[in-house]
Formats: C-alpha cells, sequence, structure tokens
C-alpha cells in the first residue's frame, strides 16, 4: 500500500494574499488524520516577476499551470529559492528552462546541497544571503532567515512593498481537511489549540527537533529580530495564510517552540496501526 493509494487530490486554484502576490496551493493528506498539510508556492507579479519556490514534482502538471496562469514564462525575471528540499525545487528545472530570462535567486550553501540534483547555471545564478536585498524593478526583496528551518540554506523572502513575508518552512502546521475536502485557508479559522499543538508538532519533528537545545533568551531576539521587519501577511509553504491580528500571535507561538514538549514522535506501532486502519494488512 502506497500513500497515493489513499489519497484523493484536491486541485486549490492560486489564490491572492496582496496586490500581485498570489499563493500557489497543493495540499498532501497527513498520515492517518483527517488533516491535510499545504505544499505552497507563491508568484509575485510586477515590473519584475517573481517565482517564490518552485513546488513538488507530484503536483507538475497542476503547479506550472497555475503558475504559467499567472505570468508569461519569458517575463519571469526572478526565480527566488528559499532552500533545497523536494517540496521547494520539485519544479526548479522546468522553470529555469521555461523562463529564459529569469535569474535564480539563491546561495552558496543552497548550490553547493543541491549540485547533486540540479545542474546549477552559474551565469544565471545570484547569490543572496541572510539579510541581503535584491530589486526587483518596483520593490526591494529582503532575504530574511526564518528562526525555525530544516536547511541551513533556507531564507524567506520579504516583500517591503507589500508587507508579505515568504517564510520557507515557518509557520508550519497542519490544518483540518481530510482527502477530498478544502482545508482551512486561513489561520484565524483554526481552533488555536489545533494549531499550536500542529506547530509544536511539526516543528520539533518534521522541522528543526535542535529546538529542544537552543538557548531561550537567544532564540526570543532571533524572533524578535525576523518580527521587527513589519511584515502584514505570513505565507508558509506549510500553513494556511497568516495576517492581520494573527501574524503577532504566530510570532508568539514561534517564540513558544524553543522548550516546548512534543507529542511522542509516530513510531512502529503507529505505523501498524494506521495500515490496519487502512485496510493495508
Ligand atoms: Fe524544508
Ligand atoms: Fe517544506
Amino acid at each position: 500500500m502506497t500513500l497515493a493509494d489513499d489519497d484523493v487530490r484536491v486541485h486549490l486554484a492560486p489564490r491572492k494574499i496582496a496586490p500581485g502576490t498570489h499563493l500557489i496551493q497543493d495540499v498532501q493528506h497527513a498520515l492517518g488524520q483527517p488533516l491535510s498539510v499545504y505544499l505552497n508556492s507563491m508568484v509575485i507579479q510586477g515590473a519584475e516577476p517573481i517565482i517564490v519556490d518552485t513546488g513538488s514534482a507530484r503536483n507538475r502538471e497542476a503547479w506550472l499551470q497555475d503558475v504559467f496562469g499567472l505570468v508569461e514564462p519569458q517575463d519571469v525575471r526572478w526565480v527566488f529559492l528559499t532552500h533545497d528540499d523536494s517540496d521547494h525545487t520539485g519544479n526548479l528545472a522546468q522553470v529555469m528552462d521555461a523562463c529564459p530570462n529569469a535569474t535564480l535567486v539563491c546561495s552558496w550553501t543552497l548550490v553547493e546541497r543541491f549540485a547533486n540534483a540540479y545542474d546549477f547555471d552559474l551565469n544565471r545564478c545570484r547569490w543572496v544571503n541572510d539579510g541581503e536585498s535584491f530589486d526587483a524593478g518596483d520593490r526591494t526583496l529582503v532575504a530574511v532567515r526564518p528562526p525555525v528551518y530544516d536547511s541551513p540554506a533556507t531564507r524567506g523572502l520579504f516583500d517591503t512593498s507589500t508587507g508579505v513575508y515568504w517564510a520557507a518552512d515557518a509557520f508550519a502546521s497542519p490544518v483540518p481537511g481530510g482527502p477530498g475536502a478544502s482545508p482551512v485557508g486561513d489561520v484565524a479559522d483554526l481552533d488555536p489549540e489545533a494549531w499550536w499543538g500542529g506547530m509544536v508538532m511539526f516543528g520539533l519533528h518534521a522541522l528543526s527537533p535542535w529546538l529542544s537545545m537552543v538557548q531561550k533568551k537567544k532564540y526570543a531576539r532571533c524572533v524578535r529580530q525576523v518580527r521587527a521587519h513589519g511584515m502584514t501577511t505570513i505565507a508558509s509553504g506549510h500553513s494556511a495564510v497568516i495576517s492581520g491580528a494573527s501574524v503577532a500571535q504566530a510570532f508568539d507561538m514561534l517564540g513558544n517552540l524553543a522548550g516546548a514538549e512534543p507529542p511522542p514522535c509516530p513510531d512502529q506501532a503507529v505505523l501498524e496501526m494506521m495500515l490496519r486502519a487502512m485496510g493495508g494488512e
């Protein structure tokens, strides 16, 4: 039995979250729960259009249709890659081939880690480290590493013109919505306890298990520094949209992850229980 056997995929159309800023949405159903996990990426239209992360290979056909329904391939000027995980790099080669005028905004770390899987044309790369920015014609974009991440290459992207922060994997949390159902789209509609529980589960078991080892004061300073950019909307690869009053709440929760006690990580007994529930024995 594979996960795909149990999957009823839902296609969610691109969602506008700010002027010219669109979420490219994909969902994966959480293992053994009536929950879903977003696998989002983003398109910023503007004087110099930007694709932010490139989705997963499994969703390639829909992803390419969604993205190029918003921007013509030859108009894409920038492709910003947050890090080297497969759910963010799944259509990188297809995008760079389709978009001859695009520069790939990445870093030494990303190239070093991902050159085994993608043949980087260094002439088309621009390396941007944490805290550095680049100009995209009508806006300045700042690379801001979120406090929580699963690759040392990770940098989020803050659009100073709209206040939207693309947080890479940070703020990841599952949302209600099982196979065939549309998942919750805004964190304001989540049960606060379920939101916190999901963020702890994902934050400590799927992203940054080292959070249990960090000095809380230093970590809190890092969270404050990221927050100080003044983002008004947070889009994440793996969260419902965070906006309005939820932004402050989300940063408070992110800050509380250091020292939080995660539930037990699912083990072989859980796998066997899931297989029985799925009728896979
Ligand atoms: Fe990741
Ligand atoms: Fe991810």
